[in-house]
C-alpha cells in the first residue's frame, strides 16, 4: 500500500483508520472521501474529496487524479438503519461496492472492504462459528454483506483484483459514535456510564455478540492488507473477534471503575431480532493462521481504556 483511497472516511471506522493510515504511509498518500464534509481531523490532516459512492464516474476520476494503488471501501448503511430502509440499503451497499470494485479493476489496485458478523443468520452454528459455514442471513444488511463477500471473491477469481476483507464484530471506540448498527449499545454504555452513571440497554440481558476494540480493528486491516498473498487461503472475508459478551458483562466491568453505575433494559424488538439472528461467538482461527491476527484488548483492558479516555 502506497497511496490509499478511503470511502466513507468520516464514519466510525474511517475517521480513525484515516488517521492511522496517514501516520503509517504519509498524510498526502491517504485520500479521504465521504458524501459529507465536516470540521474534523480527517478533512484537515490530508487530502479530502466529496464523493457519493453511487457515482462510479467520479470515484474513478478521483482515484486516477491521486494515482491510488489501494481502495478501502467503507461507505455503507449499517444493520439497524438498513432494516428501516431496505431498498435504499441495497442500492447504496451493493451499488457503492460494485463501483469501488470496478475502479479497482480498472486501475489494478488492492481492495479492502469490511464484511460483518451480520453475514451470518439463524441457521449458522451459533458458537465457535466456523470460517466456512452456512450463511443465510435474514436482514437486508446481511444479504448485502454475503453478496459483497461473493462479489469480492468473484473479482479476485475473474479479474485478479487483490480483494481482501474481514467480518468485523461490533466495534467499540471513544472517538466517533457508531452509525446505526445493532452493537451500538456497547459504545453508548461507556458514554452514558461516564455522563450519568446509568444506561438503558435496548439489547436483552444474556444476548451474546462478538465485539472488538477499535485499535485492534485498525491493526487487523493493515496487517491483512500487508499480508503475503501466498499465505491467504481465504480472502472475503475472515472472521475476526476479540470477545463474546452480553450487556451484563459490560455492567460488571464498568462497576469496577464506577461502582454507582446501574444498567436497566428497554428492549428494542427490531435490534433484538437482528442480534438473535447473529452468532454468539465466532471462530477467528483462519485469520490467526493465515495472517497472524492477534487482538491486544479484552473486555477488562478495553473498559479501562474507554473510561479513562471518556472521563
Ligand atoms: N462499526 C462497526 O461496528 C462495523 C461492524 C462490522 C462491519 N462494519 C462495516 O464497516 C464499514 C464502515 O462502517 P462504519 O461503522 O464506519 O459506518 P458509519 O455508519 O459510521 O459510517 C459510514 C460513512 O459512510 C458515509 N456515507 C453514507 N452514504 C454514503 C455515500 N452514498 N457515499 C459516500 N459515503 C457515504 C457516511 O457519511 C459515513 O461517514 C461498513 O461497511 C460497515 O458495514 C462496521
Amino acid at each position: 500500500m502506497k497511496r490509499i483511497l478511503v470511502t466513507g472516511a468520516l464514519g466510525q471506522i474511517g475517521s480513525e483508520l484515516v488517521t492511522k493510515l496517514r501516520e503509517e504511509y504519509g498524510a498526502s498518500n491517504v485520500i479521504a472521501t465521504d458524501i459529507r464534509k465536516i470540521d474534523s481531523e480527517v478533512v484537515e490532516s490530508g487530502p479530502f474529496e466529496l464523493l457519493d459512492v453511487t457515482d462510479g464516474k467520479l470515484m474513478s476520476e478521483i482515484a486516477k487524479k491521486y494515482e491510488v494503488d489501494t481502495i478501502m471501501h467503507l461507505a455503507a448503511l449499517l444493520s439497524a438503519k438498513a432494516e428501516s430502509n431496505p431498498f435504499f440499503a441495497w442500492n447504496l451497499n451493493m451499488g457503492g461496492l460494485v463501483n469501488a470494485l470496478e475502479v479497482s479493476r480498472e486501475l489494478n489496485t488492492q481492495f479492502f472492504t469490511p464484511s460483518s458478523i451480520g453475514a451470518f443468520g439463524p441457521s449458522t452454528p451459533k458458537d465457535q462459528t466456523p470460517q466456512d459455514t452456512i450463511q443465510r442471513p435474514t436482514t437486508m444488511y446481511g444479504v448485502n454483506k454475503v453478496s459483497g463477500e461473493l462479489l469480492c471473491d468473484y473479482y479476485y477469481h475473474k479479474f485478479g483484483v487483490d480483494t481482501r476483507g474481514v467480518r468485523f464484530p461490533g466495534l467499540i471506540s471513544y472517538v466517533t459514535l457508531p452509525g446505526g448498527g445493532t452493537t451500538d449499545y456497547a459504545v453508548e454504555i461507556y458514554y452514558e456510564a461516564v455522563k450519568r452513571q446509568a444506561y438503558t440497554s435496548y439489547i436483552q440481558e444474556g444476548t451474546y455478540m462478538d465485539m472488538m476494540y477499535m485499535p485492534d480493528a485498525l491493526d487487523a486491516i493493515i496487517q491483512l492488507m500487508e499480508a503475503d498473498p501466498n499465505k491467504l487461503k481465504h480472502r472475503n472475508a475472515f472472521n475476526v473477534t476479540a470477545m463474546s459478551v452480553a450487556p451484563e458483562h459490560f455492567e460488571e466491568e464498568i462497576k469496577k471503575h464506577i461502582p454507582a453505575f446501574t444498567l436497566s433494559y428497554n428492549v428494542d424488538p427490531i435490534r433484538q431480532a437482528i442480534a438473535d439472528s447473529w452468532p454468539n461467538a465466532i471462530d477467528a482461527t483462519a485469520a490467526k493462521e493465515e495472517w497472524g491476527f492477534k487482538p491486544k484488548y479484552d473486555l477488562c483492558s478495553m473498559t479501562k481504556d474507554m473510561l479513562s479516555k471518556l472521563s
